[in-house]
């Protein structure tokens, strides 16, 4: 495949929205093609699941389906989307991929990490080039979402102890995967992450 992939992860209020959106903009002045896409969603039918994973419901998913409706997202959006833009020679540049479900659902709910890297293997089966954690503790993701003012949705009302094992999850994966995980403070300014970022991901390109 001749694209590139690149993704960013980090818990609620990191800004890896703004910074996608920086990244692409400033790939696309300098001539790339560039494909943004989220998870979950991404897709008409990854869209749909999103609903069901995030809406907050009476009948909310068991850790295990939880993690399943992920999957069945991102096999969705890999399929149908990040092959054909890889193989088209885009940049694809994703707001969350498979490092979230390590994070939420292996470390926040603790089910087995052997398992959601099976998983992995049949979504997925493709790895970023790589991956900007823009790392975040609890208290100013809280403040920040508050200053939002947006109506959290069922994962980010899971509270402090929950996004702390996310973050932890996050951490041990920069320990675990030095060369494409890279770990970015993102209490510094929007400008100086972006331009540490951009001069990463051109480096790479
Ligand atoms: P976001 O698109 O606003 O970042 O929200 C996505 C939510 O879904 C966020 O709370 C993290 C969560 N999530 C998981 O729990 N596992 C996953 O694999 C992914 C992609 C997201």
């Amino acid at each position: 495949m001749s694209g590139v992939l690149f993704s960013f992860e980090g818990i609620d209020g990191a800004g890896k929205t703004t910074q996608v959106a920086l990244l692409s903009q400033a790939l696309e002045e300098r001539g790339h093609r560039v494909v943004c896409l989220r998870e979950p969603g991404g897709t008409p039918l990854g869209e749909k699941i999103r609903g069901l994973l995030l809406d907050r419901t009476e009948d909310p998913p068991s850790p295990v389906a939880e993690l399943l409706l992920f999957a069945a997202a991102r096999a969705q959006i890999v399929a149908t989307r990040i092959r054909p833009e890889l193989e088209a020679g885009s940049v694809v540049i994703l707001d969350r991929f498979t490092d979230a479900t390590f994070a939420y659902q292996g470390y926040g709910r603790g089910l087995p990490l052997d398992q959601i890297l099976s998983l992995e293997g049949i979504a997925s089966g493709i790895e970023p080039r790589r991956t900007w954690y823009l790392d975040l503790d609890s208290e100013e993701s809280n403040r920040r979402r508050t200053l939002r003012g947006e109506a959290p949705d069922r994962l980010e009302s899971e509270g402090d102890t929950f996004r702390d094992r996310v973050r932890a999850g996050y951490l041990e994966r920069a320990r675990s995967r030095p060369a494409r995980f890279h770990v970015v403070d993102a209490s510094q300014s929007v400008a100086s992450i972006a331009t540490r970022i951009l001069q990463e991901a051109l480096s790479l390109l």
